[in-house]
């Protein structure tokens, strides 16, 4: 692994957002198109594939078992797959990067082939857990060595066959449901995934598309369950990626604090559950118009029209969280320039993202004069009621492209600006992120 080259910024304030943009690809459902597609024997046409460091981590992966991956001319990637089951044995390490994502599906899908499989990843990624996804692929019947705290580098020993289970997800985690049904795919039996707390659906909603059976009911208790038959077999297919909600709040938020704004951003995808971010919002007193409301690949998508807004406190239902998990960040930077106070609670999981980012919020808010305070669960935030903050840096990021996004959005409500201390993160999931920037407030 080469040593990281950190990249400083500075994000000075800027003028209103206008116009109309487009944001890339969402990165969950390009990381599942690719894993997915290299499971289906011909070819899979996939358009608007985010072309983000974290996918191209997932797409070499592919490429190292077997699977054909390129671009044509139009932009359009070409998969042809190798069958359920007909993965390869990676020869060399496979690299995740600063990919939780592409890390715990993969370790899901190659649980059940009877192969060897080694992880690495960067800094931030060494330090995330993986028990999580160990606990229920170990009941599998795969085995694991890893560094203390189950940690990366990890080597995965395939079981095969696979014994199927019935998992009841101790944390909500889509990550973990995903990797149990990936698994399930290569093993033969009824494998089940009881989900308390609804989590993104991406997986359940592809894996139909590619002609996969999914059962979707409810327990005795009203937790959703999801089971999946193995083995399977899948059918290629053509998928549109929508763009990503989660890179959107980002400029959604933006257009909301810079006075004068009014930016329609395009073709948004907001599936239910990763839409908690602009409900939040709104109840905020953010204007977010939808436009065109339609579906694209099987989720619902819509252009956003956002408007320069006074915004309030509120108090957040932590039952939303799991719907918003990744918007966090901006929203803080929001609830630092709202009027009155923001109360956040039941946010454990940002603790082990690709950074805490409970901790590097309230850091980095504070640094350029927000009113934070950090509790073990959540952040409460005074705001400014609109007036700008104070600005400086740089600010931490710790590898963490939302944190780097977020605190250019902070930059933007600044008087003196935001630096940060690297801005390269930013290019795992929103490659274009600055030019798009530039080009919204021109
Ligand atoms: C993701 C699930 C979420 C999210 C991550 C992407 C996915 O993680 O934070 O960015 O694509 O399944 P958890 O499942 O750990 O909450």
């Amino acid at each position: 692994m080469s040593a990281h080259r950190f990249s400083t910024h500075r994000f000075a304030p800027q003028g209103p957002l206008t116009g109309r943009i487009r944001v890339p690809g969402d990165k969950s459902i390009s990381h599942r198109a690719l894993m997915f597609a290299s499971l289906a024997i011909g070819e899979t046409r996939i358009d608007g594939l985010l072309e983000g460091e974290d996918v191209h981590a997932t797409a070499r992966a592919m490429q190292q078992m077997g699977a054909q991956i390129e671009k044509d001319e139009s932009g359009c990637w070409r998969v042809h797959g190798v069958g359920v089951g007909g993965l390869l044995e990676p020869e060399a390490q496979l690299e995740m990067g600063n990919s939780g994502t592409s890390t715990r599906l993969l370790m899901g899908l190659l649980a059940s082939h009877g192969f060897q499989a080694s992880f690495t990843g960067d800094a931030s990624l060494s330090a995330r857990p993986m028990a999580r996804v160990i606990a229920p692929l170990s009941q599998m019947g795969a085995g694991f060595t890893a560094r203390a705290g189950d940690r990366l580098p990890i080597l995965m020993e395939g079981a095969h066959p696979a014994v199927p289970i019935t998992y009841r997800l101790p944390v909500a985690s889509a990550q973990v449901k995903s990797a149990v049904l990936l698994a399930a795919l290569n093993t033969p039996g009824i494998t089940t995934v009881i989900e308390p707390v609804p989590t993104r659906d991406h997986t359940e909603r592809m894996l139909s598309a590619f002609g996969v059976d999914v059962a979707i009911g409810e327990d005795g208790d009203g937790a959703r369950t999801i089971a999946i038959r193995g083995p399977c077999d899948m059918t290629p297919c053509t998928l549109t990626v929508p763009g990503d909600p989660s890179s959107a709040a980002f400029f959604a938020v933006a257009a909301l604090l810079v006075p004068g704004s009014d930016l329609v951003i395009e073709n948004v995808g907001l599936n239910p559950t990763r839409d908690g971010i602009f409900r939040v919002l709104r109840a905020m007193g953010g204007s977010i118009e939808e436009l065109e409301c339609r579906e694209v690949g099987g989720e619902p998508v819509a252009d956003l029209r956002v408007r320069h807004s006074a915004l309030r406190g509120v108090e957040i239902d932590p039952a939303i969280a799991p719907s918003m998990i990744d918007e966090f960040p901006v929203l803080f930077v929001a609830a630092a320039l709202a009027e009155g106070r923001t109360v956040a609670a039941g946010l454990e999981e940002l603790r082990v993202k690709e950074s805490d980012r409970l901790a590097t919020m309230a850091a980095a808010l504070s640094a350029v004069g927000a009113k934070v305070e950090e509790h073990a669960d959540g952040l409460v935030i005074d705001g400014t009621a609109g007036t700008p903050l104070a600005g400086g840096g740089p600010v931490a990021t710790r590898l963490d492209h939302r944190i780097a996004m977020s605190m250019a959005v902070a930059g933007l409500a600044s008087t003196a600006g935001v630096a940060i201390d690297d801005a390269a993160p930013i290019a795992t999931s929103f490659p274009g992120f600055l030019e798009l920037l530039t080009e919204a407030t021109r």
